[in-house]
């Protein structure tokens, strides 16, 4: 197997990915590139200490120019990777893209064309779909144990408070998690759900969207995206699912079902079946004889990890999006997700948002696999950044009046980015604590 050589842009999330290189042997990290001085230097003060020869640009174009990567590794804002992406894969590189694939429809028709037009290797770096709960449910779809696929949820609920002066380095103003709308972030809820019937030759059709309050939270966060969205989805093969996600809850949960003709599947809720040796998340499948009343197999599957996935975050996910595109790379039929099917997961927010802004009015989910179908959008810049949408095309975050963000709550987001709460991470140490105690326990 080649060794693979890896250039990572953006120093933040992309350490997953630099850590990946550093621990496993058909990978290795030679390029890094950040505009963002003192991540860089951090990260050149960690890698020096180590010993490794590794390049570090903080120029987009010059990094792609000198580095000599094989594949360029996308890890910066999610509202811009298409055209880095783009860039890359004209320059001969092969791409590795974090959540979310494009922001416009115009990227996502310019997106579909360069992988078609270079020939290079474009993976969606869709981490949820390698929960080994995910894994093995998408397993039993395509094994035909689970049979065709009726109904299903997917849902990603972070609240994002405690770390958003950090994430959004206080800028109120401009930085995408700001910007964007509750709908765009849907990747982690419904990405499962359309990779886990993809062998069937299933795809999401239509979507009706609808959004939660634009609460004090999200105001207080200087967000401009309502508190949750919700799209109910049809699939090609008239099954549907519920996907949905959003940063302003008060909780946390990561779930997913999914009933098929002949029988369910669910991960277990957080705060129920969560164990630190079986995380994300034991599955409950019920299968069997659907004629008689109940389903006569149960079973838990709850694997452990294998020991190279139990070092990498999300559950171990982080792992399998590096290996299998470097797999691909060396010319396995890996599990990847392509450039179709990551719009096929990013769509179900995009349309949802637009049926959301006509009322919840359902909308046809297209098919870009298709040239005739999505010429249509080649110059359809409609989004919420002003850096983006054309004259005219211009979103607003949320359904409910837009960003409305008042002096208090702006001084207040970078007086805390300015003052890191020491609290915040001890507040999350404690969080893990409990809540790795507390499992299992019922009051
Ligand atoms: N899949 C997951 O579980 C997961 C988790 C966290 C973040 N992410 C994704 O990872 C990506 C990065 O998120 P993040 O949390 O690191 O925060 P971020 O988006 O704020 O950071 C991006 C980094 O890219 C750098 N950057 C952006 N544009 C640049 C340019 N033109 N030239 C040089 N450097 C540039 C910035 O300086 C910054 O350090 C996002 O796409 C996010 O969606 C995914």
């Amino acid at each position: 197997m080649k060794k693979v050589k890896i250039g990572v842009f953006g120093a933040g999330r992309g350490q997953t990915m630099m850590r990946y290189c550093l621990l496993n042997p058909d990978a290795e990290l030679v390029a890094i590139c950040d505009k963002n001085e003192k991540l860089l230097d951090a990260r050149k003060k960690q890698f020096g200490k180590k010993g490794k020869n590794i390049r570090y640009f903080s120029d987009f174009d010059t990094f792609l120019a000198e580095s000599g990567v094989d594949a360029v590794v996308l890890a910066n804002y999610a509202n811009d990777h298409a055209p880095y992406a783009i860039k890359a894969m004209k320059a001969g590189k092969h791409v590795l893209s974090e959540v979310l694939p494009v922001e416009t429809l115009k990227e996502a028709v310019e997106l579909c064309e360069t992988v078609e037009q270079t020939g290079k290797i474009y993976a969606y770096a869709e981490n949820y779909c390698y929960f080994a709960s995910t894994r093995e449910m998408k397993r039993l779809f395509d094994n035909g144990y689970l049979g065709e696929f009726e109904y299903g949820e997917g849902e990603y609920i972070h609240n994002c408070q405690p770390s958003w002066p950090g994430l959004t380095a206080g800028g109120w103003d401009g930085h995408w998690r700001n910007v964007m709308s509750a709908f765009y972030y849907c990747t982690h809820s419904a990405g499962p759900l359309v990779h886990m019937v993809r062998g069937q030759g299933v795809r999401p059709v239509k979507v009706s969207g609808t959004e939660g309050p634009y609460n004090k939270r999200m105001k207080d966060m200087c967000a401009g995206g309502a508190s949750v969205a919700v799209e109910m989805v049809t699939l090609s093969n008239g099954g549907i699912f519920k996907s949905i996600h959003g940063l302003g809850l008060s909780g946390n949960n990561i779930w997913y079902s999914a009933y098929g003709t002949n029988g369910r599947a669910e991960s277990a809720r957080e705060y129920a079946g969560y164990t630190r040796k079986a995380p994300l998340y034991c599955l409950y499948v019920n299968g069997g004889n659907t004629e008689t009343d109940s389903l006569t197999e149960t079973h838990k599957y709850c694997p452990k990890l294998t020991r190279r996935a139990r070092q990498f975050g999300h559950s171990g996910s982080d792992w399998y999006i590096m290996n299998n595109f470097v797999r691909r790379i060396n010319g396995e039929n890996s599990d990847t997700v392509d450039v179709y099917e990551a719009l096929d997961m990013y769509f179900v927010g995009h349309f949802g948002f637009l049926s959301a802004l006509e009322g919840g009015k359902a909308m046809e989910i297209p098919d870009f696999r298709d040239k005739k179908v999505r010429e249509k959008y080649r110059n359809d810049t409609r989004c919420p950044d002003k850096n983006k949408a054309e004259e005219g095309q211009l979103l607003p975050s949320n359904t409910q009046g837009g960003w409305v963000i008042g002096e208090a709550e702006k001084e207040h987001m970078k007086w805390r980015a300015a003052n890191p709460l020491k609290r915040g991470k001890i507040k999350s140490i404690i969080f893990e604590m409990k809540k790795y105690f507390n499992r299992g326990r019922v009051k």
